[in-house]
């Protein structure tokens, strides 16, 4: 599973991006919209921290299809490298998908709650679809087992259409996910450095450190091969 970030702001990207392995970010208007900046300079800067290789998916606003399909390729110019539009699903999010489709844009269609809006995404010819996991499982739904069926069903009908799981408040949806087959999960750089981190890893390098010092002191390995 790749991970990506799940953010509009630069900070949290430019650090998440130098310290953790992501495939892309992803963003949504909430998240712009909490930045308070300029769309087209924060995508620019955006893509100047990635670079043109990862992924970047930003959302349309528009409500028709034609709308949908004008924004998409001003934000597939402004964004250029590894593309993908976010448009959520419904009627008018289907046309302009199969729309941009066949005009080369990539498309992950988003604000998927189950698996038969996931399989008409992929039918129109979405490259990911994004299920909620955590908004499912506030409301006594289950983001895992909708991940994990999404997934099943692209398997039987052999769809290239890849899950993007998206929504987390904590490590253990994101570990189910994982084992469910989602292809990525996007998620907040908290989330990324909670999934790094174990009380006993912090516990086990005090041990060699504490062992260390003990026997060289101050020196470091470095210090010692020099
Ligand atoms: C994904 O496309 C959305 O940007 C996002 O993951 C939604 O997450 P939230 O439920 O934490 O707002």
């Amino acid at each position: 599973m790749k991970y990506l970030i799940d953010s509009a702001n630069l900070e949290e990207i430019r650090h998440g991006n130098e310290f953790y392995p992501i495939a892309g970010v992803t963003t949504n208007p909430t998240l712009v919209a909490k930045e308070e900046t300029d769309l087209k300079a924060l995508i620019s800067d955006l893509r100047g921290i990635i670079g043109g290789k990862k992924m970047l998916h930003v959302q349309t606003t528009a409500k028709k299809a034609e709308g949908i399909v004008r924004e998409a390729e001003l934000l597939s110019d402004t964004a250029g490298g590894d593309f993908y539009v976010k448009i959520p699903i419904g009627e008018e999010g289907l046309k302009a998908a199969s729309i941009l489709k066949k005009r080369g844009i990539g498309v992950t269609m988003t604000a998927i709650f189950t698996p038969q809006q996931a399989l008409l995404a992929a039918n129109a010819g979405a490259d990911f679809v994004a299920p909620y996991v955590n908004r499912l499982d506030n409301i006594s739904a289950n983001g895992v087992q909708t991940v994990e069926e999404i997934v099943r069903l692209f398997d039987i009908y052999m769809l290239e259409c890849q899950v993007l799981a998206a929504s987390f408040k904590n490590v253990r949806q994101l570990h189910e996910v994982a084992l469910a087959g989602a292809h990525c999960a996007t998620v907040s750089g908290g989330l990324l450095l909670s999934a790094a981190s174990h009380p006993m890893t912090d516990s086990a390098v005090q041990g060699f450190d504490r062992d260390w010092a003990a026997a060289y002191g101050s020196r470091s390995v470095a210090d010692l091969l020099k």
